[in-house]
């Protein structure tokens, strides 16, 4: 038995305070009658319809992806490329990423079907931390590096204090591999970021995401969270709520 305001949130459709608004405003169907009250548990089977449209109720799963270069972070592709959840076919439920790494990116992907834990990750205040490791064109002086540690302009403004690391460089090849930290997720970041201070970046890995690291695995492997592992996460986005 759980809660219905909390499985209305797990869906996906809404947090916790707006499902307890949707079900006061009379807009929650319960087996087909409307339920007012908060206080009310339901169980796997009964229906649950928010606005008319019923609610997919399955057991909460989460997995962490390492994703191989030259594949699509979503559900389907309408040019028809390899997208994430082509590796999830033996699954039956229904997950989706937690936010995109670019078709070029490699590295760890979350993905679940539990929509309120996968809100919570995405909230922009959540300020989960990311770690890359990208290949640069050129060598970035000290200078430049700390021009991205402190927040540089992009277009959509200026991010967020980083941390940066020079982990090699190739003065014969004339490229660079740099650890750099985030604690935002916007669109290409860690590409316009580089770009921004001159420095073209020529392959990218998500190495850590919170408390997730990459462990053993390869690209295109799939590992399955542990309960401790998800409350981990959880615990981590909430602390910046
Ligand atoms: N930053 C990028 O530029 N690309 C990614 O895929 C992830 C972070």
């Amino acid at each position: 038995m759980e809660r219905l305001q909390k499985v209305i949130a797990h869906a996906g459709i809404a947090s916790r305070r707006k499902a307890e608004e949707l079900i006061q405003e009379g807009k929650v169907k319960v087996n087909g009658k409307v339920v007012k009250e908060l206080g009310i548990k339901v169980t796997p089977s009964d229906r649950v319809e928010v606005e008319g449209i019923q609610i997919e109720r399955e057991e909460p799963v989460y997995f962490v992806f390492y994703k191989p270069r030259g594949v699509i972070s979503s559900v389907n592709d309408e040019k028809g490329r390899r997208v994430v959840t082509d590796y999830f076919e033996f699954i039956k439920e229904r997950i989706y990423p937690v936010g995109r790494l670019d078709y070029d990116t490699s590295g760890l992907l979350l993905l679940t079907n539990d929509g309120e834990f996968a809100n919570e990750l995405m909230h922009p205040r959540s300020g989960v931390e990311k770690v890359y490791v990208v290949k640069t064109k050129g060598i970035p002086s000290r200078e430049k590096l700390k021009e991205l540690d402190r927040g540089i302009r992009l277009e959509d403004g200026k991010t967020a204090p980083a941390r940066t690391k020079m982990l090699s460089m190739d003065k014969k090849k004339d490229s660079s591999i740099i650890e750099i930290t985030i604690r935002e997720g916007r669109n290409r970041q860690v590409r316009r970021m580089f770009e921004a201070i001159g420095h073209q970046v020529v392959k990218l890995k998500r190495e850590r995401y919170g408390t997730l690291n990459l462990g053993g695995l390869k690209p295109g492997e799939i590992r399955e969270l542990t309960p401790h592992e998800v409350k981990q996460l959880r615990t981590l986005a909430m602390k910046h709520q």
